[in-house]
């Protein structure tokens, strides 16, 4: 974004609870790694279980890896979480914060917070997800982004703050809603330059290096026009990750872009 810098665009790739077994991830991570030789202007994260992180750091460094959550508590009596310097220490280098699905099961911007510091601190790159579950025709949605935005970034470290990704998934464009509706480019562009506008009054001229991607039934038929026309820094998919075809065409197609 910022003058003269040519900044990389970002191909993510969160396979929520998916696949079944360590055996069929490996499967996964080995193809789309084996395709990615070559690139020079994308970097490609992909967000796996917690469990299958570890192993799959060990088949490639091409591929970043990230956690899809982490939890605040740096150590101690917090029966079944992980925290960010666990993750750090297995491979992790991004980590997903406040997915639309773990705040259905009931977080919120102030755990989501909590977690952001943390997951820098930890030497984590947060990609935090923000995103409204309907359009209302009054653009209701605009402050819905914004207070999802002020409450998870309350307090962060102003020299931290650009390791943050944002990642503007709408949900209901996302392929696990019920009744889901396809976003356009520009839906993406509106409020893409809508959060900047946000982050810059909050974090001043930082905000223009941070990276906003987009979220949403993301596929290799799609990838190009949100790429090109959504005004984003890259793209956070979904099912198409599951599918290392798709994924790899993603990929290339943000590449071939990148110039
Ligand atoms: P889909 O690409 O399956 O809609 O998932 C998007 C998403 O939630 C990525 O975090």
């Amino acid at each position: 974004m910022s003058e003269g810098k040519i900044m990389k665009k970002i191909i993510i790739g969160n396979w929520k609870m998916n696949p079944r077994t360590l055996k069929e991830a490996e499967k996964l991570f080995s193809a789309v790694a084996k395709s990615i030789s070559a690139l020079k202007k994308t970097e490609v994260v992909i967000c796996p279980p917690t469990l299958y992180i570890e192993k799959l750091n060990k088949i490639s460094k091409k591929i970043m890896l990230g956690a899809q959550d982490a939890f605040y508590g740096d150590v101690g009596a917090f029966t079944g979480e992980v925290s960010g310097e666990m993750l750090y220490n297995v491979g992790a280098r991004y980590v997903i914060l406040g997915h639309s699905e773990r705040r259905e099961l009931g977080e919120n911007n102030n755990d989501i917070n909590k977690k952001i510091k943390a997951s820098l601190a930890a030497g984590l790159r947060p990609i935090l997800c923000v995103g409204e579950s309907v359009r209302d025709p009054d653009h209701g949605y605009f402050n819905f982004v914004k207070t999802q935005l002020e409450e998870c970034l309350a307090g962060v470290n102003q020299k931290l703050f650009s390791k943050i990704i944002i990642a503007y998934e709408p949900v209901w464009a996302i392929s696990s809603t019920p009744n889901r509706k396809d976003a356009t480019p520009a839906d993406s562009e509106e409020m893409v330059i809508f959060i900047r506008k946000i982050l810059s009054l909050k974090f001043g001229k930082e905000a223009a290096t941070v990276k906003i991607i987009y979220g949403g039934s993301v596929n290799e038929k799609d990838a190009k026009d949100f790429l090109q026309n959504g005004g984003v820094d890259g793209l956070l998919a979904g099912r198409a990750s599951l599918d290392a075809k798709k994924f790899m065409e993603i990929i290339k197609i943000c590449e071939a872009l990148n110039k």
